[in-house]
C-alpha cells in the first residue's frame, strides 16, 4: 500500500509520517523529491543549489525525473510505502508556472508514474492525506530553518499552492486528470482526507491511524499476502 502525505512546507507532513510509520513499523518511508541516488542530485539542483538556476520547465521536468526513478527504483505496486510527497506537489507547485494546459500536465506526470514495461498502470498512492494549515504559521514554524529555493519564492505563491491543495483535495473536477485516463481512474480510486495542521500529533494520529487500518484491511482482502502489515 501506498500513503502520501502533503501540505505546504511547515506543516508537518515530515513529523506525521515519520510517527505513523512508527505505527505502522514494516512500511518504507520516502521522500520526494530524492529517495535514489539520482533523486538526491535532482533534489539539490532543485533546492538548494544556489549557482545553478533551472527554469520552469526545467523545474517541472527535473521533479518528473525524479518521480520516475523512484518508480523505478522503489515504488512498486506490492510495496508498502509511505511518502513525504507525491505528484500531487507537482499540481499544486509547478501548475502555476508550467506553461501548459492542465490535462498536459496530466499526460507527463501518468508517463512518469508509468510501470517500468508496463504502460498499462501507472502508481498512485491508495490515501493522500493533506495536511492544511496557513501560510503564516507555516512560515513561524520553518523561520529557523535555511529556505529552499522554493520557499523563498514567498508568502503569495505559498498561498496559491495552499488553495491548488484545497481544491486537489476535494477533487476539484477541473484540476483533476481526465476521468478515463489511466491515472484519472486510479485517482478516482483512491482516498483523499484534509487533516487540520492546528491539530497537535497525538491528535492527527488518532484520526490517522483507523484511516490507514481500514484501508489495509480492504486490501488484504484483495492480496492476503499483506497479512502482517497491521501490528
Ligand atoms: P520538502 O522536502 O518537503 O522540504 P523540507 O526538506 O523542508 O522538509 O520540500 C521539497 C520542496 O520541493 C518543497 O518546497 C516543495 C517542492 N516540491 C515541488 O515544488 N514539486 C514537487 O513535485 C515536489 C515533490 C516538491
Amino acid at each position: 500500500m501506498y500513503i502520501a502525505f502533503e501540505g505546504i512546507d511547515g506543516c508537518g507532513k515530515t513529523t506525521l509520517a515519520r510517527e505513523v510509520n512508527k505505527i505502522f513499523p514494516k512500511f518504507e518511508i520516502i521522500k520526494e523529491p530524492g529517495g535514489t541516488d539520482l533523486g538526491e542530485k535532482i533534489r539539490s539542483l532543485l533546492l538548494t543549489n544556489k549557482k545553478i538556476s533551472v527554469c520552469s520547465k526545467a523545474e517541472l521536468f527535473l521533479f518528473l525525473a525524479d518521480r520516475a526513478q523512484l518508480i523505478s527504483e522503489k515504488i512498486r505496486p506490492y510495496n508498502n510505502i509511505i511518502s513525504d510527497r507525491s505528484f500531487i506537489s507537482t499540481i499544486a507547485y509547478q501548475s502555476m508556472n508550467a506553461m501548459c494546459s492542465i490535462n498536459t500536465l496530466w499526460i507527463m506526470i501518468e508517463y512518469a508514474l508509468e510501470i517500468p514495461n508496463n504502460n498499462l498502470f501507472c502508481i498512485v498512492p491508495n490515501i493522500i492525506f493533506f495536511i492544511d494549515l496557513d501560510i503564516e504559521t507555516c512560515m513561524f514554524r520553518i523561520k529557523n530553518k535555511s529556505k529552499d529555493k522554493i520557499e523563498l519564492r514567498g508568502k503569495e505563491y505559498l498561498e496559491t499552492v495552499r488553495y491548488t491543495f484545497s481544491r486537489l483535495s476535494k477533487k476539484d473536477e477541473m484540476l483533476l486528470p481526465h476521468p478515463q485516463s489511466k491515472i484519472g481512474r486510479e485517482i478516482a480510486a483512491s482516498d483523499f482526507h484534509i487533516l487540520d495542521g492546528r491539530l497537535p500529533v497525538n491528535k492527527l494520529l488518532k484520526i490517522i491511524k483507523p484511516i490507514i487500518e481500514a484501508k489495509l484491511k480492504l486490501e488484504i482482502k484483495k492480496s492476503p499476502e499483506k497479512l502482517g502489515f497491521i501490528e
